[in-house]
């Protein structure tokens, strides 16, 4: 008897080709995505998976099996799957519930078994599993056991990623599927009105669900996208992209970079490769952080947010969702559950430096839609 590897210990990270591309894809995109991942330093920065959402499919099955767009994928769909192996990612692919993607491509319903069956002699390793046209009498919780059941039966280990858009609070029953993360939210759009619904207002709440082989998704980053790409709406700024990265990891969420990485820009860059940031999110104590302050002030909202750690660290995050540059926001280490006379350590992690040792309360200026996001290190008796 073989022992199956525990998925999803922590936060998975990869790439998912919907954001950026949509319909627009093809081997050679997925190919150059895999040789970025390499050189762009994402591989090394501990991004694996490369996932290729809807429209890969063909019009139809053949001979009951669901089969790649040949135009696309000339070369197959096994054939990237080595590709990406060879690189030493894990791959990843899309279907549906329903009997229809949400592009309308055949989907799973009542093809369970033979579709997990072919996902795993593909060589897929991850399975995002949508819910559009779900037949009339069954619901979320079936279909997703249903398709669990039979990935477990297929003998490969494949990530399951339920994106049931957190219609039947896919939190409450996800983890009894056999999934290891679920979508909580409708879309995510490149939109600072998006990142401010589907991360500050919708993730509210959730935290208990959360831990080491079970996550909460908000979506995928947009980060890096500025206005380009298919789900494009207006684009972000850094600091924006900041806030959204820096939300994402304190909340355990998992890492799926949605832009072009293969032309990314240095301010790209430097917060999808933050290994502070992402080593908030990796954390092997697998907390999902929660809000722990929130100051309304017209329309200047601050709002901090917290994540305890293994080391007993907290990370933070101070975020001004307001729109005055310069805004003060304070921690006070009570709402951290440190005691107030605790001296702390505290680190920048955008600034990657060294504030300092604070008791009681640390704050910091901070501009319109920008974070300070903080490690907060108790500091031992004698140290
Ligand atoms: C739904 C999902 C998206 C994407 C599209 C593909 O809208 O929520 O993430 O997978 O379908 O059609």
């Amino acid at each position: 008897m073989t022992t199956r590897p525990i998925l999803a210990q922590t936060p998975p990270m990869g790439w998912n080709s919907w954001n950026t591309f949509g319909g627009d894809i093809n081997e050679v995109v997925i190919r150059e995505t895999v040789d970025a991942f390499v050189s762009e330093g994402l591989k090394d920065a501990g991004y694996e998976y490369v996932v290729i959402d809807d429209l890969w499919e063909a019009d139809e099955r053949i001979n009951g099996r669901l089969t790649w767009d040949p135009e696309m994928f000339p070369h197959g769909i096994p054939a990237l799957a080595d590709y990406v192996h060879s690189k030493g990612l894990k791959f990843g692919i899309y279907s549906c519930a329903g009997s229809h993607t949400c592009a309308g491509k055949p989907a799973s319903y009542g093809y369970e078994e033979v579709d997990a069956r072919t996902f795993a002699q593909w060589g897929v390793d991850f399975l995002k599993y949508d819910f559009c046209y779900a037949p009339a009498g069954t619901d979320g919780p079936m279909l997703y056991r249903r398709m669990g059941q039979a990935l477990r039966a297929a003998g490969r280990p494949i990530l399951f990623s339920l994106c049931e858009w957190g219609k039947h609070k896919p939190w409450e029953w996800g983890v009894r599927t056999g999934g290891q993360m679920w979508r909580t939210t409708g879309d995510i759009n490149d939109s600072w009105e998006s990142i401010l619904q589907i991360g500050f207002e919708q993730q509210v709440g959730l935290a208990a669900y959360a831990g080491p082989g079970h996550w909460n998704d908000p979506d995928m980053l947009v980060v890096g996208m500025y206005g380009k790409g298919n789900v494009a709406r207006g684009g972000c700024t850094d600091a924006e992209y900041r806030s959204h990265f820096s939300l994402w990891c304190l909340l355990a969420s998992p890492l799926m970079i949605g832009c072009d990485v293969q032309n990314m820009n240095q301010a790209t860059k430097d917060i999808l490769l933050n290994r502070e940031a992402i080593a908030v999110n990796q954390d092997p104590l697998g907390r999902q952080g929660y809000e722990v302050g929130r100051v309304p002030w017209a329309r200047d909202v601050a709002v901090t947010w917290a994540k305890p750690l293994q080391d007993g660290s907290v990370a933070v995050g101070l975020f001004n969702l307001g729109e005055r540059d310069g805004r003060r926001i304070a921690v006070a280490w009570e709402t951290l559950g440190i005691h107030d006379r605790r001296p702390c350590k505290v680190r920048d992690l955008w600034a990657r430096e060294d504030l300092g040792v604070h008791a009681g309360s640390f704050d910091a200026r901070v501009d319109r839609h920008d974070v300070a996001m903080l490690r907060i290190t108790p500091v031992r008796e004698g140290e």
